[in-house]
């Protein structure tokens, strides 16, 4: 099978970018960063990029302060390079309508909560678990999904859920629920490059071998 082609597209501390070079250095991943795109100008995600001689991009609003020409541009950078699969792995920005339906079922996001709980509009990084905690839930986790025109309702691929403890801080739970997304991302990814992901409407079924 042929290694798919993959792009990263971050907006700062990059540690699920992380975990997706390591799985492919280590060859359980069956496809190949070309390139990592950055909506921050100098955000760390570059720099692991740039550490592993993978290319990148800044393509954000400073550059590009016209949404539709930014998201036109990243539809160009995607497509000279023939890419299949688009990894969000915290980005914060939104792709536009045409970017996601050339790419249907080929763009997938790691969100840190159990969607459809704490997700949507204004719920990113740090502010999920602020909410979660404030809300008083007892279980959080994260979620891998196939990224529609909605946010964060696209078809769900892999949740797993993690306690929270009277005792937890933002801090703390982040922690936990960041651990459980550097096992979940890599095995997403893993499963769509082995083309193991079928998705009819809402549903994804993953085949097993
Ligand atoms: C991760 O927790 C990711 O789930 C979250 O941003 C963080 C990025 O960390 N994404 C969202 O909130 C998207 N709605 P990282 O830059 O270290 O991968």
């Amino acid at each position: 099978m042929p290694l798919k082609k993959i792009a990263v597209l971050v907006s700062g501390r990059g540690s699920n970018l992380q975990t997706i070079i390591d799985n492919i250095e280590k060859g359980n991943i069956n496809g190949k960063i070309e390139i990592v795109i950055s909506s921050k100008k100098n955000s760390y995600a570059l720099e692991r990029a740039a550490n592993h001689n993978i290319e990148g991009m800044y393509i954000g609003k400073k550059n590009y302060p016209d949404i539709d020409k930014r998201n036109n541009k990243i539809i160009e950078i995607l497509q000279e390079r023939k890419i299949d699969l688009i990894i969000l792995a915290g980005y914060m920005s939104i792709l536009s309508e045409k970017l996601v339906k050339l790419y249907r079922n080929r763009i997938i996001n790691i969100h840190p909560s159990l969607i459809p709980s704490f997700c949507g509009k204004g719920f990113y990084g740090f502010k999920v678990h602020e909410a979660v905690l404030e809300y008083g839930v007892k279980l959080t986790g994260a979620t891998v999904h196939f990224v529609d025109e909605g946010t964060d309702t696209g078809p769900v691929i892999l949740q797993k859920a993690v306690n929270v403890d009277s005792d937890d801080t933002v801090d703390t739970l982040s922690k936990k629920v960041l651990k459980i997304e550097h096992e979940l991302l890599p095995l997403g990814v893993k499963m769509f490059c082995e083309d193991k992901l079928q998705v009819k409407g809402r549903k994804v079924r993953i085949s097993i071998d």
